[in-house]
């Protein structure tokens, strides 16, 4: 079966056309990525701005997202902010985390976004260390190797019913192959695993379609 298919981007920028319109500031984030060499692994515009209302619906003031690269999807997210909320953003690469601040800056967003350089487990250690524990959203997008230890941490960070989402937990159907030649399945899969039969968490995951081909998202909330 095709993996692809020119109608889902078509659909996209039908959607983006009709309820997203104009938006310099991330057209210029993706065009400083671009000339920085970084990856096009952003989430799509319909996605960034659903994880905008995700956050909002969940009026929240303190999101952590587990992988930067250069800002895109923490724009979206410190969107959904109040004047006094607060993302803090875990990013691996030091290049990719300059480009990104460099991106939230221009976006004026500056003042609610702190990005924590580092192999995101280091940092979610520490952030644990310090004791903070109330996060109300939580985007995971960065290893996917790591994806069932960032679960672990997630529970740990946020508040009683925070609203958990991973992103790529589909891989073009590869997430159903336990012998999948793509070595990011397998972290794939054990998140799914750890989420069966979870005591603390409710999950489902939504298959998507689009611009960023066939993938999906993986929407947990954790129990009151
Ligand atoms: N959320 C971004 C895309 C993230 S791409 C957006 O939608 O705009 C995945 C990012 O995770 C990359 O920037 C990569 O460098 C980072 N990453 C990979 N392994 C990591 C690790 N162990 N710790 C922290 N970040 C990591
Ligand atoms: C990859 C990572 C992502 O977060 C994504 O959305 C798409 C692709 C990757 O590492 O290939
Ligand atoms: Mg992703």
């Amino acid at each position: 079966m095709a993996k692809s298919d020119p109608s889902w981007s078509e659909v996209d920028d039908y959607i983006v056309q009709h309820l997203i319109g104009d938006d310099p500031v991330q057209d210029s984030c993706l065009a400083a990525n671009a000339r920085a060499g970084l990856p096009a692994i952003d989430v799509s515009p319909a996605q960034g701005r659903m994880l905008e209302l995700l956050a909002r619906g969940v009026q929240a003031q303190q999101i952590l997202e587990i992988g930067t690269l250069g800002g895109y999807s923490a724009i979206w997210l410190a969107r959904a902010l109040p004047d006094d909320g607060r993302l803090i953003s875990l990013e691996l690469e030091p290049a990719y985390a300059d480009v990104a601040r460099s991106n939230i800056e221009r976006a004026g967003l500056a003042d609610k976004v702190e990005i924590v350089i580092g192999e995101a487990v280091g940092s979610l250690a520490a952030l644990q260390a310090k004791g903070l524990s109330a996060f109300d959203f939580i985007f995971v997008d960065a290893d996917k190797e790591n994806y069932a230890t960032y679960l672990d941490y997630a529970v740990q960070l946020s508040r009683p019913g925070a609203m958990l989402v991973f992103d790529n937990v589909v891989r073009e159907g590869g997430v159903v192959n336990p012998n999948s030649d793509d070595p990011k399945v397998p972290g794939t899969r054990a998140l799914y695993s750890a989420l069966q039969n979870h005591p603390k968490v409710s999950a489902t995951a939504i298959q998507t379609v689009g611009s960023k081909k066939w993938d999906g998202f993986l929407l947990a909330v954790v129990q009151v």
